[in-house]
């Protein structure tokens, strides 16, 4: 179940973009919500390095790993979202393919990102994304989860509030499970959550072996 709110803000990137500006003060601010994953991973990586930014979207969340300097991919589902990524970010090289099953060789990724992305799949797909990601990453290569995680008192009310017009099932569905705990189920190791955001955002990291 979702509301009329979603299609909206998926059709119209101005009510998307606007939707993320404001959710993401709880974090501070948008820039730092689209560096959440290059900035705990850069001590990580090589200069240069090849990154794959799963479930890019127009590429927001790669941007900063371009100006960075890494060899960044992104890949999406959507032609729309990639036309949008190709205008906005010109170096990111894109790929339409599912998570589920990417188009993509393996070990080819020093680093993978997820942005506000696992919580679309449902328990079994997103168990099959988060094999196709351990396998697409190097021996040694890392990845790192940012999404949504059940909020403390202070914003539990917006967190529902946000989900209720925004998101779908698998959202609600994902707040319910460890995902820790599912990426050391899954092979991963290394595995650390950060809480941010009063709690409503996480930010995972685990390696591949
Ligand atoms: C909430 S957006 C996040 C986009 C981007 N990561 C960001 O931080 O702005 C989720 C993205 O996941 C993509 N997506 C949903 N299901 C997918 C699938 N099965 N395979 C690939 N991409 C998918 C959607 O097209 C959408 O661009």
């Amino acid at each position: 179940m979702t509301s009329f709110l979603r299609p909206l803000a998926y059709r119209y990137r101005w009510i998307y973009d606007t939707v993320t500006a404001v959710s993401s003060l709880s974090v501070g601010g948008v820039e730092r919500l689209r560096g959440l994953g290059l900035e705990v991973l850069k001590p990580h990586l090589k200069p240069g390095a090849a990154v794959l930014d799963l479930c890019c979207g127009s590429g927001e969340a790669a941007a900063p790993w371009l100006v960075a300097g890494y060899s960044v991919t992104g890949l999406d589902v959507a032609p729309r979202a990639l036309d949008l990524a190709a205008k906005r970010h010109p170096a990111l090289q894109l790929v339409e393919g599912l998570a589920e099953d990417p188009p993509l060789a393996d070990a080819s990724f020093s680093a993978i990102q997820m942005s506000v992305a696992l919580h679309e799949f449902p328990r079994s797909d997103r168990e099959r994304v988060l094999r196709s990601a351990l396998r697409l990453l190097e021996p040694g290569g890392w990845l790192v989860l940012v999404d949504l995680h059940p909020a403390g008192p202070w914003l539990q009310l917006p967190q529902q509030l946000f989900c209720a017009l925004f998101e779908t099932d698998t959202a609600t569905a994902m707040l319910e499970d460890d995902l820790p705990a599912q990426l050391e189920q899954l092979g991963f190791s290394g595995v650390t959550q950060e809480l941010l955001a009063g709690r409503a955002l996480q930010r995972i990291t685990a390696k591949r072996p």
